[in-house]
């Protein structure tokens, strides 16, 4: 069943909301991601951009790309992060199976949208194709009741894609896994 991203101006008022931390475990995953203050990060499945407001006040050098199919959701984060403090915020309209990744990204990021993605194998594909050897990919969903797409499924999925796994966190937040991997020379 599909579900709509077209209404971000009531959706921030989940995405955004002040008990995201408590749900989410925010301040867990960004400790794990450890982050410099050069990386370049695409956040795939951007929404309204928290985590790329979050990624936003890491970077200093950085960069982001807040990445996102819905064209709604690419109009609110243009409108977001159009003030000159947000000048290392760069937004882009990808399509529903290509996650449109530029070839300077260290880490691609995908919170909560991996079990929203229809055609998961030909989107990791091209995601595939679009990093570098080292670039680490970084999915972050539920497990439990709430997964569509269960953790093992991701697992599998990013691994007949060719990716190499270096780390499956199951533990570490509530509701959510943290699965890393890169693409690895072999
Ligand atoms: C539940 S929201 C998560 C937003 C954000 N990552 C967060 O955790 O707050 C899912 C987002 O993924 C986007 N999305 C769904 N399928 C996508 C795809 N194939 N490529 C890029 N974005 C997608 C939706 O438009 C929506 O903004």
């Amino acid at each position: 069943m599909g579900i709509s991203f077209a209404n971000p101006e009531k959706l921030t008022e989940i995405f955004d909301g002040e008990n995201r931390e408590e749900w989410q475990k925010t301040s867990y995953i960004i400790n794990k991601l450890e982050l410099t203050p050069n990386t370049v990060i695409a956040d795939v499945g951007a929404g309204t951009g928290y985590f790329s407001n979050i990624f936003s006040q890491h970077l200093g050098n950085g960069k982001i790309y807040s990445i996102d199919c819905e064209p709604n959701m690419v109009s609110y984060l243009k409108n977001r992060f159009s003030d000159d403090s947000f000048s290392h915020v760069n937004i882009i309209h990808s399509l529903f199976a290509d996650p449109c990744i530029p070839s300077d990204v260290d880490m691609v990021f995908v919170a909560n949208t991996y079990r929203f993605i229809t055609d998961r194998c030909t989107f990791l594909n091209n995601l595939f194709q679009q990093v570098k050897t080292q670039t680490r990919l970084v999915l972050v969903d539920f497990k439990g009741s709430h997964a569509r797409v269960s953790p093992n499924k991701a697992l599998e999925e990013v691994q007949q894609a060719g990716f190499e796994i270096l780390n499956f966190d199951l533990t570490g937040c509530p509701d959510h896994y943290i699965l890393t991997c890169q693409k690895g020379d072999s």
